[in-house]
């Protein structure tokens, strides 16, 4: 298996260039990792590495595109420089997005910002939402019709501890292992899921196929143990940029993690051949939106 890790060594958030070879790279689902690129709190924003700072009943503390912030206990004062580091955050990975990837522009759509507080390995949770199970990214309520998942991640561990990853085989080579055993698209399912407002619009064939991959990735044990993988240990001060919907990965360990998403419609990417909805339409051999 070719490398699945790219490090690029910049530690400025403002002159990461785009390089030809990086894009690919990213586009062919592998993670950008920046070992010298930090994203620095303040000493009063340190205060808020604890994992009270999180109402227990919600994931992950977000900021939306409107500022407004969800899911911490804190009065409003600390609320408000909650926000304001995490709306920093946000502007950083716009930066370093813009300058990696110019083509994608105005075509990217950012999602609310997320801080994450908890400790991952004492986390609990039921086999589909636990992330140290291999997998790609798809969500079973928000149908996206093929549009990308990027993501921007920064270790803000302040003991140094590392944010410990498994990134798995590329995206085609699950897709192979795991499509033979998918459940067949059902267009009348798709309506009572909408009607019953499971999902929030139709879910499409791609969207039913990718949730596949992800169930099915998940609930192999065999797999999780088997498949060609690598462990990578996200150092504290270090940020990794990948499609998470493409990229194979699992998170074991780490405590303390910033993270921004960005959706982009596949026709802006470098390569729109390389994406999972291009790949998924190829071997299935019929259009899935
Ligand atoms: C995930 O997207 O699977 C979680 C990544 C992380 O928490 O490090
Ligand atoms: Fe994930």
């Amino acid at each position: 298996m070719d490398p699945q890790i790219i490090e690029i060594p910049h530690a400025d958030w403002h002159s990461v260039p785009a390089n030809d070879a990086w894009i690919r790279a990213l586009e062919a689902g592998k993670v950008l990792y920046f070992p010298n690129l930090a994203f620095d709190l303040t000493t009063t924003e340190k205060r808020f590495l604890t994992p009270e700072i999180r109402d227990p009943k919600i994931r992950n503390i977000s900021l939306d595109a409107t500022g407004h912030l969800k899911g911490a206990v804190a009065t409003l004062t600390d609320q408000a420089q909650l926000a304001a580091m995490i709306q920093r955050f946000r502007a950083n990975a716009r930066t370093l997005i813009d300058g990696l990837l110019p083509r994608y522009g105005d075509a990217l759509r950012m999602a609310p910002t997320s801080f994450r507080p908890t400790r991952v390995e004492t986390r609990s949770q039921s086999w589909r939402a636990d992330d140290r199970r291999l997998h790609v990214d798809a969500f079973p309520s928000r149908p996206n019709y093929g549009e990308r998942i990027l993501r921007v991640f920064a270790n803000v561990n302040p003991e140094g501890a590392p944010r410990e990853w498994r990134v798995g085989e590329p995206f085609e080579t699950v897709a192979m292992h795991f499509l033979p055993r998918a459940k067949p698209y059902s267009a009348w399912r798709a309506r009572l899921l909408q009607m019953a407002r499971v999902t929030k619009s139709l879910r499409s064939e791609y969207d039913h196929l990718m949730l596949q991959l992800h169930d099915a990735m998940k609930l192999d044990v065999d797999y999780q143990q088997d498949a060609e993988q690598l462990a990578v240990p996200f150092q504290a001060g270090s940020v990794w940029v990948c499609f998470s919907d493409q990229t194979s990965h699992a998170v074991m360990a780490g405590q303390y993690m910033m993270e921004q998403t960005l959706h982009l419609p596949v026709e802006r990417q470098y390569d729109p051949a390389s994406s999972p909805l291009a790949i998924l339409t190829r071997l299935v051999g019929h259009p899935l939106i």
